[in-house]
């Protein structure tokens, strides 16, 4: 196990202990140790269907039944309300339905819930996203697929979270707007904010990551520096595809 699961280590932003869990008495997750180090990004791979979502709907507070501890920040997290983490600066973008369509480009930001001097606020934000500065009064829905996902970004990011969790951010895109998620994520923290990120495109979401973790059945099989991962010869035939 590497040194960032160190139950010792009170540096890491998101510390999993042993995470176990399911969606009714049958567990789908089986003890995960995870960590995230402020300002780093990292990046989840695995087969379909080996508990990546499910351990993702596990750190928001969305799965019924969890074991196990998470820590932001220091702060044990583990039995909070999905609300109470994002407050407590836990950030999530969903794949699809992540902006309002009939609201207008700033309303979206406007409404983000707990956002002090949420008009300053918004200038800051958009600073990153000279795209949708022009768009601000267009509803969403006239928006093409990558500007929509710079909103979704730029909602996540109003709240001034300390991490940002994806899963799959470029699942349901147009190859053309993938490179452009992968530049928006790897700019995430430089703004201080850290990243956790499940991707089918392992060997992509690698490559801008410093550590990954690699799902199976439940259980993380290997994790390490993203780096060594990305040249371990037996692991990339397994699970990291052609992406
Ligand atoms: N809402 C759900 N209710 C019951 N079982 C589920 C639910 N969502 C996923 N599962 C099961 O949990 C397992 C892991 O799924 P998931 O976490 O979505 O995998 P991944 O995201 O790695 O593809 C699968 O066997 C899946 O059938
Ligand atoms: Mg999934």
């Amino acid at each position: 196990m590497s040194e960032a699961n160190n139950k010792t280590n009170k540096t890491n932003l998101l510390q999993i202990e042993q995470l176990r869990g399911g969606y009714s008495d049958v567990d789908i997750i089986h003890g995960i140790d995870l960590a995230v180090a402020p300002g780093k990004i990292v990046t989840i791979a695995g087969t379909n269907g080996a508990g990546k979502s499910t351990l993702v709907k596990a750190l928001l507070g969305l799965l019924p039944r969890v074991t196990g501890s998470i820590h932001l920040d220091g702060r044990d997290i583990t039995t909070l309300s999905a609300e109470d983490r994002f407050d407590a600066g836990l950030a999530y973008v969903p794949q699809v339905a992540n902006v309002f369509p009939s609201l207008t480009v700033r309303d979206n930001l406007l409404v983000v819930r707990r956002v002090p001097h949420v008009k300053r606020r918004m200038d800051e934000v958009l600073a990153d996203f000279p795209a949708l500065v022009e768009r601000l009064s267009q509803p969403a829905s006239d928006l093409s697929g990558g500007e929509r996902q710079q909103l979704a970004f730029a909602r996540a990011l109003m709240p001034s979270p300390r991490i940002m969790v994806l899963d799959e951010p470029t699942a349901a895109l147009a190859p053309s707007l993938v490179g452009k998620v992968f530049d928006m994520v790897r700019k995430l923290p430089a703004a201080g904010v850290a990243v956790l990120m499940v991707e089918q495109r392992a060997r992509q979401a690698l490559t801008i990551s410093q550590q990954g973790y690699i799902l199976d059945q439940g259980r993380c099989v290997l994790d390490g520096p993203a780096q060594g991962l990305l040249e371990d010869q037996r692991m990339a035939q397994l699970y990291l595809g052609n992406h």
